[in-house]
C-alpha cells in the first residue's frame, strides 16, 4: 500500500481580477518528503503556498489533509491539521523572548487563566531536544541572528504539532553556512517524518536538500520529478525557456573591466562608524562594479547606509567627484546623483499600496512637474520604458506593488534607482528572491549602467553572483575591509578561504 499525502491540492486555481495567478495545479507531499517548489517570478509559488496554508481561498479546486476535504481560506483550520508556513520575511514578535514566540497566541493556561510557563518551558525543552535544536528560551528574538529566528519560526510550528511545513524562500538572507545549518534541521524533520515543501530561487540549495520537485511556469505545474532525475541545465529550461537559458548560460561570459578605467566617482579614507565598522578605505571609478561580499552581519550594509547619508558615520571622509560630502539625509546623496537599492524592500525600499509606475518615478518626480503641472505621458512613458527593461510581469504599470511576486517587487525597486539614472549606484543584495532568469537580466542591466560610465558597488553574499558581474572584489570582515582584489586574478577559493579565516 503507497502512504498517504499528508497534503494534497488538486486543479486549485486562484484568479485575481483579470489574472490568473494559478491554473488547475495539482500538488502532493508525503510525510517525510522534502518537496521543491520552483519556478520563474511571478510563477504562482506563493499563491499555491497561500492556498495550501488557508491563507487565501481557492477559486476552484480542493485542498486535502490525509485524505480528508478541508475547506479552503480557513487558516485556523489548516493548522489545526498540522499545516504550517514559515516565510522569507518573519512574523515573530522581536521585542519577545523565544519562549514566548513559540507559544503566542495559545499559552497553556492553568486555571483561571495564568499562563503556566513553567509547563511551556519544559515542553519546549522537550521539542528542542527531539529536534536536535539549540535555542536560549529565554534570548530576546530580535537579537538574535537571522538562523537562529528561521529555527525559532521552525519551533513555533512544531509546537503546534506541524506535519507539513511550507517553506517560501527560508533562506533569503541567510549565509551559506547558515543555510546548511537550516538544512540539517530539515533533514532531521525529514526523518520524523514532517513533509516539507521548499521554495527557492538557488538551485544548489534545491539540489542539496530535496528529494522530489513540482516545477511551475505561468500559474501552472509543468513537471514534477525526481531532483535525482533531474539536470540543472534542464531545470533552468524548463523554468524560463530556451532563448532565456542561452542568456542565462551566456551571461557569466562576458568580459571584465580591469581596474581604473575611470575616474575615481566615490573614494572612502578611514570612513568608521564606532560598533559597526572602522578604517574603510576605497575608490569606486567611473565604469567598474566593485562587489563586497562576506558574511551577514560583517556590517556591509552599515557601510552602505554612512555613505548614503541614511546613517551617520564618526570618523573619516567621503568624497564623491572629487569634492568632499558628508550626507546629512538620502536626498543630499540623491541630488549628488548616489543611488541606493537597499535590501529590505519592504521597509525602506517600497511603497506597496502605490502602483508600479508611482513607484518607478519617485525618485525623479521632479523632473515631471514644470510649474506645479504633471507631465503625465512622460511619466507613463518613463514606467512603460522601465517595465520593459526589467521585464517585469504583468507588464502594467497601474498594479499595485503589494500585488506582484517577490522578484517582481525587487525589479520595481531596482527600475526606480536606475531612473534616477545615478553616477554612483550602491546596491545591497540586489537579486535575494530573484530567479535564475531574471538574475542574467539584472546583471546585464548593471554591467549596461557601467558601461555607461556609473560607478557601481555592489554587497552581495552570494559568491556565484559576486563572481560573475565583479570587476574587483574585497572582502569584509566583522568590519573591516581586506585587500580589494581584481576579480580576474582571484578565484571562488581564495575569496571563500579569505572569509573563511576571518571567521576562524
Ligand atoms: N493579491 C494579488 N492581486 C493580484 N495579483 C496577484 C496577487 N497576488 C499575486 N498576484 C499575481 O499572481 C502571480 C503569481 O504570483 P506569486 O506571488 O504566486 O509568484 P511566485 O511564484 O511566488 O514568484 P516569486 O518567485 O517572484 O516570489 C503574479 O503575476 C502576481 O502578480
Ligand atoms: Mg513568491
Amino acid at each position: 500500500m503507497t502512504a498517504t499525502a499528508l497534503l494534497r491540492g488538486r486543479a486549485l486555481t486562484k484568479v485575481y481580477g483579470s489574472v490568473t495567478a494559478l491554473a488547475d495545479a495539482d500538488f502532493e507531499v508525503m510525510p517525510g518528503e522534502v518537496r521543491a517548489l520552483i519556478g520563474s517570478n511571478g510563477a504562482g509559488k506563493s499563491t499555491l503556498i497561500k492556498l495550501l496554508t488557508g491563507a487565501t481561498p481557492a477559486t476552484a479546486g480542493t485542498v486535502e489533509v490525509d485524505n480528508q476535504l478541508v475547506e479552503t481560506g480557513d487558516p485556523l483550520e489548516m493548522i489545526r491539521r498540522g499545516v504550517a508556513c514559515i516565510y522569507q520575511h518573519s512574523n515573530l514578535a522581536p521585542a519577545m523572548t523565544v519562549l514566548d514566540n513559540i507559544f503566542l497566541g495559545r499559552q497553556p493556561t492553568r486555571r483561571f487563566g495564568f499562563v503556566d510557563t513553567k509547563r511551556q518551558r519544559r515542553e519546549a525543552q522537550a521539542l528542542l531536544q527531539r529536534h536536535g535544536i539549540e535555542l536560549d528560551l529565554d534570548a530576546v528574538v530580535a537579537t538574535l541572528p537571522t538562523v537562529k529566528q528561521k529555527e525559532v519560526e521552525i519551533m513555533k510550528a512544531l509546537a503546534l504539532n506541524a506535519r507539513v511545513l511550507l517553506m517560501d524562500e527560508p533562506t533569503g538572507w541567510l549565509a551559506s553556512a547558515d543555510v546548511a545549518r537550516l538544512h540539517a534541521t530539515i533533514r532531521a524533520l525529514k526523518t520524523r517524518g514532517v513533509g516539507i515543501v521548499y521554495i527557492s530561487h538557488m538551485l544548489d540549495e534545491i539540489f542539496a536538500v530535496c528529494d522530489t520537485m513540482t516545477v511551475m511556469r505561468d500559474g501552472r505545474v509543468i513537471a514534477e520529478s525526481s531532483v535525482a532525475d533531474m539536470t540543472r541545465p534542464r531545470l533552468v529550461q524548463l523554468m524560463v525557456g530556451d532563448k532565456l537559458a542561452r542568456d542565462s548560460a551566456n551571461a557569466t561570459l562576458v568580459a571584465r573591466r580591469p581596474r581604473g578605467t575611470g575616474e575615481v566617482r566615490l573614494s572612502a579614507r578611514d570612513l568608521t562608524r564606532r560598533g559597526a565598522f572602522r578604517d574603510i578605505s576605497f575608490d569606486l571609478h567611473a565604469g567598474e562594479i566593485l562587489c563586497i561580499t562576506g558574511l551577514i552581519g560583517s556590517k556591509r550594509t552599515e557601510l552602505l547606509h554612512a555613505i548614503f547619508g541614511s546613517d551617520p558615520f564618526d570618523s573619516g571622509t567621503l568624497k564623491v567627484n572629487g569634492r568632499r560630502v558628508v550626507f546629512r539625509s538620502p536626498a543630499q546623496a540623491m541630488a549628488a546623483s548616489v543611488g541606493f537599492v537597499t535590501e529590505d524592500r519592504h521597509r525602506e525600499g517600497l511603497m506597496l499600496g502605490l502602483s508600479v509606475t508611482e513607484n518607478l518615478v519617485m525618485t525623479t518626480i521632479a523632473r515631471f512637474s514644470h510649474m506645479a503641472l504633471l507631465d503625465r505621458a512622460g511619466i507613463v512613458a518613463a514606467s512603460r520604458r522601465s517595465i520593459a527593461d526589467l521585464n517585469i510581469q504583468p507588464p502594467r504599470g497601474d498594479t499595485a506593488v503589494r500585488q506582484l511576486s517577490g522578484g517582481n517587487q525587487q525589479k520595481v525597486l531596482l527600475g526606480k534607482w536606475l531612473n534616477l539614472g545615478p553616477r554612483v549606484l550602491l546596491l545591497d543584495e540586489p537579486t535575494v528572491g530573484v530567479d535564475v532568469g531574471a538574475k542574467a537580466e539584472i546583471y546585464g542591466i548593471l554591467r549596461a549602467e557601467r558601461d555607461k560610465g556609473a560607478a557601481v558597488l555592489v554587497v552581495s553574499s552570494d559568491l556565484e553572483e559576486v563572481m560573475t558581474i565583479a570587476d574587483r572584489i574585497a572582502v569584509m570582515v566583522a568590519g573591516r575591509l581586506q585587500k580589494i582584489h581584481d576579480a580576474d586574478r582571484t578565484s571562488m577559493a581564495e575569496i571563500v578561504r579569505e572569509i573563511g579565516a576571518a571567521a576562524a
